[in-house]
């Protein structure tokens, strides 16, 4: 016997991207494919929304620097937890989340920023399209998993996702009213 551990082992892979295995959780074949695929497209989004959250908490600018810069790290935050359910939401159903950075790059439809800086209200309409796009998504996925049985993707959708998104374009728009700080 030896106590060296069998460094550098490899293996094919045992289950594919885009394949659900069987788990008894009364949900058909289909629900669960479907719901895996619209979930895979919510957590790529949102893995982009996270960065792109981080990328404005870091390069934030102007007399509303500290709010901002709290704020959108606080999101960040909520948005990194919500990857997470999902991710898990979609183990859950037998499927593979997308994880690799790389692959969810290749799915995701939030349109990549530039590598710089941005004026800051453009920086939080970046922002808000972001949310727009996973709440659209998400909306039309609640209902449709919904139709096939997925009670549970429908409610994760909702009171997590759609939630979570509706409170934080709520902070984030009342940003861009103008407003006199000292005089009416
Ligand atoms: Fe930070």
């Amino acid at each position: 016997m030896t106590s060296q551990p069998r460094l550098h082992q490899k293996s094919q892979q045992i289950q594919e991207f885009g394949t659900v295995k069987l788990f008894p959780i009364a949900l058909s074949y289909d629900a669960r494919m479907y719901s895996c695929q619209r979930l895979n497209q919510v957590l790529a989004d949102t893995q982009f929304l996270y960065a792109l959250y981080k990328k404005h908490h870091w390069l934030m600018r102007g007399a509303t620097f500290y709010p901002l810069h709290l704020l959108l790290d606080q999101h960040a935050e909520q948005q990194l937890s919500l990857v997470d359910d999902i991710a898990e939401r979609v183990q859950s159903l037998g499927g593979v989340a997308v994880s690799d950075p790389r692959h969810a790059a290749e799915i995701t439809s939030i349109p990549r920023p530039p590598d710089g800086v941005e004026e800051v209200p453009a920086m939080v309409s970046r922002l808000l399209e972001a949310h727009e796009t996973i709440l659209t998504e998400a909306h039309d996925a609640a209902a449709r998993t919904a139709e096939l049985g997925d009670d549970g993707t429908q409610d994760l959708l909702v009171s997590q996702v759609i939630r979570t998104g509706e409170r934080q374009v709520w902070f984030l728009a009342e940003h861009l009213v103008v407003t006199p700080l000292v005089q009416s």
